[in-house]
């Protein structure tokens, strides 16, 4: 039988595939685990203005807002590689941005998480399982602007 986290490596290589990725050719996609275990994917949405591309990740967490689903995000697989004949391709883990990683930090506040962040290769040779406080330890939040 398929594990889970193999199934949501999968299920953001999938996405990856997807991405619209003209500008950087580099493919993205994520996909999070939720607490009853339904996966809701996404990809990268790049623009002719650059500086307004979406990553992977924040499209797949804005994705579980607009379902509602914000607060039950528990895990998050990331995988991407350069986009070559309509495959991601690579042999090293992507790991999310240091915005991405905020954006997490958002989500798993709400859902009480230390959201489980699985870091995969295009080639599915290399994963790595980190917690998001050791991807982005001493994170800004709520209890910064004085709210619980
Ligand atoms: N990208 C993501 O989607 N997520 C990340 O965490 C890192 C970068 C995208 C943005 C851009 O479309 C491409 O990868 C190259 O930076």
């Amino acid at each position: 039988m398929i594990d889970q986290v193999t199934e949501l490596v999968a299920a953001a290589r999938e996405a990856a595939l997807n991405a619209h990725a003209p500008y950087s050719g580099f493919g993205v996609g994520a996909a999070l685990l939720l607490e009853d275990g339904e996966i809701i994917s996404g990809c990268n949405f790049e623009n002719a203005s650059y500086g307004l591309t979406l990553c992977a990740e924040t499209v797949a967490i804005a994705t579980a807002n607009a379902q509602g689903k914000l607060r039950q995000i528990k895990e998050i697989a990331v995988i991407g590689g350069k986009l070559i004949d309509g495959r991601i391709t690579g042999v090293d883990p992507v790991r999310p941005c240091g915005r991405c990683r905020q954006v997490i930090n958002e989500a798993g506040g709400l859902s009480g998480t230390d959201i489980i962040v699985h870091c995969a290769s295009a080639d599915g040779s290399a994963v790595e399982h980190h917690k998001l406080s050791d991807l982005l330890p001493h994170a800004f939040g709520p209890a910064d602007l004085g709210l619980a």
